[in-house]
């Protein structure tokens, strides 16, 4: 019996704050085992403010000292795990007043990375959503904006560097060898922008000169070792403030912006006011030690966190419900950055393709799945799993749809007004709309669903051409599935791109706007049948409904002009194959081997369009999935390809190697893709032929792209080799730490091989390796979460070892980072999907994760959802 019923917050229950705060004070004495956090805040009434009413202050897992209200002792409060009321205030609060509390917390017990917590023996902080609550008693939300002026003090043997955000105004020795720096920041900030950072650390910096002529001092603070792995990162920052100065016309705004790296990260990054804290993984490379894939994801991430600072912390988030009003804004943002950062028009579309995938990979899975919620979710129990594919892509695809219905530049005027409405406050995801809408004069109520309802539309197409009178019907039909808490749901604002493919090549793209539940265009002067090009580019994050020939299907794969869509009739027809269980037939080799031999034709795209849809992908067509199946129908596809084109992997290896100095740009790493793509094939078709190659590569190769690659493939095609590279590679690299994630991750990402033990076997012995941590999250991943989630094959064994190895990873991650262990936990989401036996066993794991008393509220939200 459960004793206490999940608490869940509500969208609609917002109330703005009774209090509100100015300036902000902290001083903090930073001790590993005993930090005291002393603050004084100046209190004023908020927008629901009543005479009388008593500050409820949230504080968790702290130590209460002492409450002073105006300089004097008060003893008006009530102290509970959670809050901190403070009764009977000065004038019935209605004038300002100070409130000074000193408080304790614990750096080094605190494992679950929120707040403050202590890493290789470095202090940082993480307060989005809820952690600034575990460093002092405080009004926790990003409705309350502040001005902060923080005196940090500490050991300086132990913590020679003190950050901070904001300028540095004053350092100061002080007795017994501690020492002190105060930072102020001049821009009203919520809690969760807060950050400190303490201790051996070194730093790269830059000056540079932003559009207003005025200097800025750009660091990145690394571990000493780390420091000469800074280049790619300090380069990525460069680039994006140049670019968001002539994209958006937005300009850094502070005298100094830090990144810092720490290894013991939840998430990717925090765009903290002026210093911004990242997972090591997304700042440090070189090209000994980072792929391609790093390199980019460095980039990305950088200039996301950096877009962030006016996406976000200038104008920023009323509640969290609003979360996608930064998050899938500043997606797109990062996104558009990286396409243009690619350098062609080809470029940008692969990066499209890329973008794409993995929406479709992971987020139609999610908004079909337990735990769907709209871009602006109702209700949730623990705001940390709402950090999700469907806020972040998804809601990068709902602002590309405004960009997509209001041209580049009505949507730069939408951003424009934005600012002027909103700079300096905390809105909504409403607030954002009517700017793009007023500043369009454009009616956008309709498009109000897209933030309103769960699930991924599906849009019918029938099409009619009639020789007679060369016109051509298109009729368009757009449903979407219920989804938890929404069984109906009315009509989405859908931007279709289209074009009319036909021989004489005199058709326009289009823009449809389909906005009833059906509609019908008509298109006259249409001389021939043509070959329908739709959703181009993928303009809305919709799946298609669309039965297709496959010979239009192969028309379009040869020469469709939007290379999304190009792309995309690849994808589709290996889809229908495999799923048919079919090999690929004499047709579809043959243009393969075209696209593999048009000279025309990007390397990078090649390499998207002969890499065939993901397991999870395909799980989604599907009404009751045989993993196995599908794996064998797969891979059995992907062997044929493999064998028919070997001649033109062969040479492909060849012609694409990148001699000189590497490069990490799109047009090398798009050529090293397609040669690692081609050995990979190679291996396929025939491994005791090509794996001396590959061992061959690892051995010479000058950087990780290619050397990861060729240990991939042997791993990967269960190659003899394998097992000395796989000895060389850790021996090689033993001392750091994300090169190691990768070995453990490829490991773990085996799929089944004949001959070879199971990758649950490797990765329980993985577990037990020396250099395995259960409390740093990144190695966690690349063991755990890369079996259980990224290695579908391995994972969903008919006796249900694979689930059983999951509940148990859940319940030993769960008490000592619940937000990594929820994670974890999402990875039975689509049980239902699955065929017996692995829908029950899948079951019967859930259930007993849920029977543990003392789960965390995150873990208990997805397991509860999935169950419910
Ligand atoms: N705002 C950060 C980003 O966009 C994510 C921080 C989320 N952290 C968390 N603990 N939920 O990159
Ligand atoms: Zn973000």
């Amino acid at each position: 019996m459960k004793t206490d019923l999940p608490q869940s917050f509500r969208r609609l229950e917002y109330r703005p704050p009774v209090y509100t705060f100015d300036q902000v004070e902290l001083d903090i004495a930073l001790d590993p085992a005993r930090t005291i956090v002393k603050s004084r805040i100046e209190v004023l009434p908020g927008k629901s403010f009543e005479p009388g009413a008593p500050l409820v202050l949230v504080g968790h897992d702290l130590e209460f000292v002492s409450l002073r209200i105006n300089g004097e002792a008060h003893r008006h409060f009530e102290l509970t795990p959670e809050t901190l009321t403070i009764h009977s205030l000065p004038n019935e609060g209605k004038d300002k007043f100070i409130v000074e509390i000193i408080c304790v917390c614990v750096p080094e017990k605190n494992t679950t990375l929120m707040g403050l917590y202590v890493s290789n023996g470095n202090f940082f902080t993480q307060c989005e959503a809820e952690g600034f609550r575990k460093i002092t008693y405080f009004l926790d939300r990003p409705d309350v904006m502040a001005r902060f002026k923080v005196t940090l003090r500490a050991r300086e043997a132990e913590c020679p560097v003190l950050l901070s955000n904001g300028n540095l105004i004053n350092t100061e020795k002080l007795p017994n060898g501690w020492h002190s720096a105060t930072w102020e920041d001049p821009f009203p900030k919520p809690s969760y922008l807060f950050a400190l950072v303490a201790g051996k650390l070194e730093c790269i910096e830059e000056t540079i000169t932003t559009s207003s002529g005025a200097k800025k001092l750009l660091q990145i603070w690394v571990e000493p070792h780390d420091l000469k792995k800074t280049r790619h990162a300090m380069d990525s920052l460069i680039a994006s403030i140049h670019w968001d100065e002539k994209r958006f016309g937005l300009e850094l705004d502070l005298e100094r912006f830090m990144i810092v790296a720490v290894s013991d990260f939840n998430m990717g990054a925090m765009e903290n006011k002026g210093l911004n804290i990242f997972n090591t993984k997304f700042v440090l490379a070189q090209p000994e030690t980072a792929t391609d894939a790093d390199f980019a994801n460095i980039e990305s991430v950088v200039a996301h966190e950096y877009f962030h600072n006016w996406t976000g912390n200038r104008v920023t988030c009323q509640d969290w419900f609003q979360l996608s009003l930064k998050e899938g804004l500043t997606v797109f943002r990062d996104q558009e950055f990286s396409a243009d950062q690619m350098g062609s028009e080809s470029g940008r579309a692969v990066k499209r393709i890329e973008d794409v995938r993995l929406l479709r990979q992971l987020q139609f899975p999610e908004d079909a799945g337990p735990m769907a919620h709209p871009i602006r979710p109702d209700e949730y129990q623990e705001i940390n799993n709402f950090y999700t594919v469907t806020v972040y892509e998804k809601g990068s695809e709902v602002v590309r749809m405004y960009q997509t219905l209001l041209g580049r530049d009505g949507f730069r005027k939408g951003m424009d007004l934005y600012f002027k409405r909103h700079d300096g406050q905390a809105v909504t995801c409403d607030d954002f709309l009517m700017a793009m809408a007023d500043a369009n004069g454009k009616d956008l109520t309709q498009f109000k669903n897209w933030y309103s309802q769960a699930g991924t539309p599906r849009v019918k197409v029938q099409e009619h051409y009639d020789a007679a009178k060369k016109q051509y019907q298109l009729t368009l039909t757009q449903s979407c599935a219920p989804s938890p808490g929404q069984p109906e749901k009315k009509p989405f604002h859908i931007p279709l791109k289209m074009r009319l493919i036909t021989k004489a090549n005199d058709q326009k793209e289009q823009l449809l706007e389909l906005t009833q539940a059906s509609q019908t265009w008509t298109f006259d002067n249409v001389e021939e049948r043509p070959v329908l090009s739709i959703n181009r580019n993928f303009s809305a994050p919709v799946n298609l409904d669309f039965e297709q020939s496959e010979a239009d299907l192969l028309t379009q794969f040869s020469s469709d002009d939007d290379a999304f869509n190009r792309w995309e009739a690849g994808q589709k027809l290996a889809m229908q194959m495999i799923l048919n269980n079919r090999l690929p037939d004499a047709q579809i080799i043959e243009a393969y081997r075209n696209i593999l031999l048009d000279p025309n034709l990007d390397p990078a795209f090649k390499d998207l369009t002969l890499t065939l849809p993901a397991e999870s992908y395909l799980y989604e067509q599907c009404t009751s999935v045989d993993p196995q199946k599908i794996f064998t129908a797969r891979r059995a596809f992907r062997r044929e390809i493999a064998k028919q084109l070997q001649l033109e992997w062969a040479a492909l290896y060849q012609q694409m190697q990148t001699p000189g100095p590497f490069k990490s740009d799109g047009v090398d790493s798009g050529k090293r893709a397609l040669k690692n793509l081609s050995l990979s094939m190679l291996l396929e078709a025939a491994p005791g032929v090509w794996a001396p190659m590959a061992a061959n590569q690892y051995q010479i190769a000058d950087n990780m792209t290619d050397r990861y690659a060729a240990l991939a493939a042997l791993v990967m095609h269960g190659a003899k080799q394998a097992k000395e590279c796989l000895i060389d590679f850790y021996n090689r690299f033993a001392s750091d730490a994300l090169v190691i994630d990768k070995w453990f991750g490829l490991q773990s990402s085996r799929p089944p091989v004949d001959g070879l033990d199971s990758t649950l076997e490797e990765v329980k012995k993985l577990r037990e390796h020396p250099a395995f941590k259960l409390n740093n999250p990144n190695r966690v991943r690349s063991v755990i979460h890369a079996f259980c989630a990224n290695n579908p094959a391995s994972f969903h064994q008919a006796d249900g070892s694979g689930y059983e190895f999951w509940a148990d990873s859940v319940l030993a991650l769960d008490p000592i980072n619940p937000q990594v262990a929820a994670r974890l936990a999402r990875a039975l989401d689509r049980w239902r999907l699955f065929a017996q036996p692995y829908q029950d066993r899948m079951k019967a794991a859930l259930e007993r994760v849920s029977a543990c008393q003392t789960l965390s509220p995150d873990v208990r939200e997805v397991i509860g959802k999935a169950l419910g």
